[in-house]
């Protein structure tokens, strides 16, 4: 979309004689709007949900397996059928229809951040997008990057973090990824979207400035990095009008301050009015059957003919969806005529490059971990490591290559309707049989805790596997892990200490047993190759470099909201024995304001299980010779180690907000490879956003101009290396 920044959008009616591939997106959108009936124009702003339902689009392609919904092109002008797919972390086929379809399955988004390595998440993007393109979809609904709030959230797992910095870039990244294959990304759900309970009714409450400085930051990094060519609106209400009828977020924000030229979709369902919705930015009405009516259908062509809707509006609407298309090349890319054969063997290694390096080791006592050659005989218990690896549940699922060894359905809950606990086809026991051919490695369940202690009890190593399934439409209840596996963990670590637990959750997790097991890592949800990846982790072929994009809470009462806001209203809800009956409108309240995450912890004074931005790794690395030039710092990092290992410094900086708290937060950091024994210079350039205050009245940041203190370190709490600088504003920030 850069390109396109430079111009002012041209309004309907230009006269082009201009050769089309020379053109800008613009007025080649605007020129096609000219020649549009005012019943195309309206066409294009309406989709449908799951293009086999009625009404059918009308160029459905022999052969195609749908997914989310899909808005009828216009053939006389070369406009093409957009088909739209959930795609977050592969091409999702989680509908009745898809069952027999797979694709690839990446880590969960929250373990990609983890991996601190945009190329990696481009990578991944780039796989997304070459599968979707082959399976005849032009329109992903990927890019989540709503700003992780409470560690509970039920879609935490297909965000990317608690730091807006981090989560923007690895988000644009991914998005830029997706796009190079000449198709649209979205990003998705603008904004404030924290959490699921209540997420049709809610109303997120926080001031302006505050917004800018966390979760839209996030948004606008991302937009700015990917140039996504449309962004999903969300369900809820922020400040009191609904995410799709929200003029302050969409009109003003998005397409005034930032000035984003691409168009504005709705989530599927979000939509709740005609002439407020499409006078406050939503561009196009998404899967209409789930909406109350058709809002954008006939009751919009009635709104224009009565005036309450001006023409130029929808005018607007088709040449920034047009835009879109045509920037991005979906336009002069078409899909290919038939299902494509795909490269799945290829496609796993990126999968798995992307959960190895997601792999956080949190701790490894007395170099417990990688396992020892002397460990003959190990136990692998729980969370059906014998067969596969956890994913979540939701819109984003995908049943990757390979089947689904375990499949449970739900029997209560919010995402009861439409969401299976689903495991990928990785075993962890049949790749650690692989990777240490020496060992005699078995499997037990854990359903029974005393079974499992006795077969711990008899082995050189045991190793926990701990599940925490989390889905889109509901939240975690409470951060402890589920059916009694702390019991399990505590049991099989006193039958042997040389006991280490791998976590395959959503987010953060208690850990009541932690004191008491030497070594942990969290795995996350690592995707259709995570069996491999976690065992190329546990036997040192794969040295850990993943960082937490997200604090772990000591304990539930040190996050701003220890359960999540209507909660209640939803189990009294239950209690009255309607489960679908919808909830009442409730508010949410951010008293931490942009202090997110680990700002939180900073101003709370409280300590962390453990910290944003930590992770072990089998060697170690130093930090020295700070020096800080303009937005530059640099310094030298050494492995001190005897293996060669993967580090990622990080440099923070400190700045008020704007009731005068200072937080050090990420402005830059790096990633390296080093042999053992290596020194190199790394040179991070900051993001002078990240310490800067918005002003809401004069719409633009201020950046401090005292020099401000500066924290080089290996995670949010460290300050390894110390430092000041005097940050520079660039042109236009
Ligand atoms: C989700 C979106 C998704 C859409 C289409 C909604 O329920 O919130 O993330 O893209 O469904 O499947």
């Amino acid at each position: 979309m850069r390109a396109l920044r430079l111009l002012p959008l041209l309004l309907a009616g230009a006269a082009l004689a201009t050769p089309l591939a020379a053109q800008m997106p613009a007025e080649r959108a605007a020129a096609l709007v000219a020649k549009m009936t005012p019943a195309e124009k309206l066409q294009l702003v309406h989709g449908y949900w799951y293009p086999t339902q009625t009404p059918a689009t009308p160029d459905l392609p022999a052969g195609f397996v749908p997914s989310a919904g899909a808005i009828a092109g216009i053939p006389r002008l070369g406009i093409p059928t957009l088909y739209e797919s959930d795609a977050s972390l592969g091409v999702a086929n989680q509908i009745e229809e898809r069952k027999g379809d797979t694709a690839t399955a990446l880590p969960s988004a929250l373990a990609t951040a983890a991996t601190f390595d945009p190329a990696l998440a481009e990578a991944g993007g780039a796989m997304i997008g070459a599968e979707a393109r082959a399976k005849r979809f032009n329109v992903l609904l990927a890019g989540g990057v709503n700003l992780t709030r409470d560690p509970w959230g039920g879609r935490d797992f297909e965000y990317m973090g608690e730091d807006p910095l981090l989560a923007g870039t690895m988000a644009g990244a991914s998005i830029a990824g997706v796009q190079s294959n000449h198709i649209v990304s979205t990003i998705k759900h603008y904004a404030l979207n924290a959490q699921e309970t209540g997420r049709m009714v809610l109303d997120a409450r926080l001031d302006d400035a505050a917004m800018h400085e966390s979760d839209l930051l996030a948004f606008r990094i991302a937009i700015d990095r990917g140039h996504p060519g449309s962004v999903m609106c969300a369900y809820m209400r922020v400040n009191g009008d609904y995410s799709c009828e929200n003029k302050p977020i969409l009109t003003d924000i998005l397409k005034g301050e930032w000035a984003y030229p691409g168009w504005v979709m709705s989530d599927w369902g979000a939509v709740h009015s005609t002439e407020k919705a499409a006078l406050a930015g939503l561009d196009q009405e998404s899967g209409q059957q789930l909406d109350a009516k058709p809002y954008f259908g006939p009751a919009l062509a009635e709104a224009v003919k009565a005036g309450r809707v001006p023409q130029a509006r929808i005018d607007d609407m088709v040449t920034r969806i047009l835009t879109g298309m045509i920037e991005t090349g979906l336009m002069d890319h078409p899909l290919p005529a038939t299902v494509q054969p795909i490269d799945y063997a290829a496609h796993a290694e990126v999968a798995q490059r992307d959960a190895e390096a997601a792999i956080v080791l949190l701790k490894n006592e007395h170099g417990l971990l990688p396992i020892a050659k002397t460990a003959k005989r190990i136990v692998l218990i729980g969370a059906h490591a014998d067969v596969g690896v956890l994913s979540g549940g939701g819109s984003s699922q995908v049943r990757s290559v390979g089947g689904v060894p375990v499949e449970i359905p739900l029997t209560q809950g919010e995402a009861a309707s439409f969401a299976r606990i689903t495991y990928h086809a990785s075993s962890p026991l049949k790749a650690l049989q692989a990777a240490a051919p020496g060992a005699a490695i078995s499997y037990v369940d854990g359903s029974d805790p005393v079974a499992a202690a006795k077969a711990a009890a008899g082995a050189d190593l045991a190793i926990v596997f701990a599940w925490q399934w989390q889905s889109e439409a509901q939240d975690a209840e409470t951060l402890a892990l589920p059916a009694g596996q702390d019991a399990l963990i505590a049991k099989v670590a006193a039958a042997n200490p040389k006991t280490a637990v791998v976590l395959e959750t959503g987010g953060p997790v208690l850990m009541p047993w932690l004191s008491k097991v030497p070594a942990v890592i969290e795995a996350w949800y690592p995707g259709q190759r995570g069996g491999e990846a976690i065992a190329a982790v546990l036997t040192g072929t794969v040295n850990p470099s993943g960082r937490l994009p997200i604090t772990f809470p000591a304990a539930e009462a040190q996050v701003p909201r220890p359960t999540a806001i209507g909660l209640d209203l939803l189990h009294k809800r239950d209690a009255a024995g309607n489960p679908t009956a919808p909830l009442p409108m409730f508010q949410v309240h951010y008293p931490e304001g942009a202090n997110v995450g680990y700002r939180w912890y900073q101003k709370t004074g409280a300590t962390p299980l453990f910290p944003f931005g930590h992770g072990l790794s089998y060697t170690g690395f130093r930090y020295a010779g700070l020096t800080v030039q303009g937005n530059e710092a640099r310094f030298t990092v050494t492995n001190s180690g005897h293996r060669a290992g993967i580090d990622v410094p990080q440099v923070y900086v400190e700045a008020a907000d704007g009731a005068g708290v200072k937080t050090y937060r990420l402005a830059g950091w790096s990633r390296l490879a080093l042999a053992p024994g290596q020194s190199q210079q790394v040179s991070v350039t900051l993001d002078p956003r990240t310490a800067a205050t918005w002003d809401g009245t004069a719409k633009r940041w201020n950046v401090p101009t005292a020099p401000l203190k500066l924290a080089v370190g290996h995670d949010a709490t460290d300050h390894a290396l110390s430092g000041t600088v005097s940050l520079k504003a660039p042109e236009g920030m």
